[in-house]
């Protein structure tokens, strides 16, 4: 997408456009409840947040200190135009940099492909997490 940037901000710096675009995003689209969804983790991550040409918010992920990736979030006006793989390319580069080896994740089982075109391969059998079905992933970096 023309002009799309990512930036990495700490919680602090991100909050107030992160927390909207979840909200959208796992709270009204997916049924994720308030308290699972707002889990409190959120201080420790980096923070990646994609901003259209225009300077909109559009999409949000984050990075937990142990490298787990998750909270992969794009509003559904933007999606299939490269702004998830942009926010995880992003968030790769994060986990590089603070010298993680690999980094993880629990993929929604719709999203599979979309990981697996990322580099990332499945891990054991499909579990239950929210309410949503999904596959643990991992990537080597
Ligand atoms: N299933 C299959 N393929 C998918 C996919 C999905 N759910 N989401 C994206 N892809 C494909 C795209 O079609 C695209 O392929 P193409 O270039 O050949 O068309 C490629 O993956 C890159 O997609 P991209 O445009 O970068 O992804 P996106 O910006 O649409 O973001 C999600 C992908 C999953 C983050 C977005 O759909 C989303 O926010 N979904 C709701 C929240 C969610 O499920 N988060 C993931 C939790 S594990």
């Amino acid at each position: 997408m023309a002009g799309l940037r990512v930036e990495l901000l700490p919680w602090e710096r991100i909050r107030d456009q992160a927390i909207p675009i979840r909200t959208r995003v796992f709270v009204t689209e997916q049924a994720v409840s308030v308290d699972l969804e707002m889990d409190g983790r959120d201080r420790r991550c980096r923070h990646a947040l994609a901003l259209s040409g225009a300077g909109e918010a559009v999409g949000t992920g984050r990075l937990l200190p142990d490298g787990h990736l998750g909270r992969l979030a794009v509003l559904p006006a933007w999606r299939g135009q490269g702004v998830g793989i942009a926010l995880i390319e992003a968030l790769l580069r994060a986990a590089a940099e603070a010298g993680l080896e690999q980094v993880a994740l629990n993929a929604q089982t719709h999203a599979l492909p979309f990981y697996r075109r990322l580099g990332f391969q499945s891990r054991g059998a499909e579990f239950m997490e929210a309410g949503i079905p999904h596959v643990a992933m991992v990537r080597l970096l």
